[in-house]
């Protein structure tokens, strides 16, 4: 499905959430049903005080990593990049976690409170490159929607 067209369900789905994280799974499920190139997609959250992330709502399957140190795997290195990070193909990645070795590549973008760098939406897919910048902006915005939410 068009990516754009996803972004008005986003914002339904945020403007009717009664329940956080019912809302964040809801928001994982949407996208991995709709998106070809989604495979599983999950949210991970700083951990208090911690200096690690914290695996919260997900659609896909069940990963042993619910918790990763910041600066470990693509997802502990953008704790503490603040930047989105893009990985064509993962195979190419020193410092990766492999969660199943169906996945060929992976997308991870930050969610920002108050330009502080709280969390991010991570997306695995079984496919090699699929990702482009529109995937960016659209994650970009489903992050701000999410913000809002927190
Ligand atoms: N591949 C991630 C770990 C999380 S799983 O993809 C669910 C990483 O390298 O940080």
């Amino acid at each position: 499905m068009e990516l754009q067209s996803l972004k008005p369900k986003i914002t339904q789905l945020i403007e009717d959430s009664t329940h956080v994280d019912h809302t964040l799974l809801d928001i994982c499920k949407l996208l991995k049903s709709e998106v070809s190139h989604y495979d599983w997609v999950g949210f991970y959250f700083k951990n208090g005080n911690k200096n690690e992330l914290k695996l919260g709502p997900y659609a896909g399957a069940p990963t042993d990593h619910t918790i990763i140190p910041f600066g470990k795997g693509i997802c502990g290195q953008v704790a503490v990049s603040n930047q989105n990070f893009v990985v064509p193909d993962v195979k190419a990645q020193d410092n990766y976690i492999a969660c199943s070795i169906t996945v060929k590549s992976e997308i991870v973008i930050p969610i920002f409170i108050d330009g502080k760098n709280i969390g991010q939406i991570d997306i695995d897919s079984n496919t090699l490159d699929p990702f482009s910048v529109k995937d960016e902006e659209f994650l970009e915005f489903v992050c701000a929607k999410v913000a809002t939410l927190l």
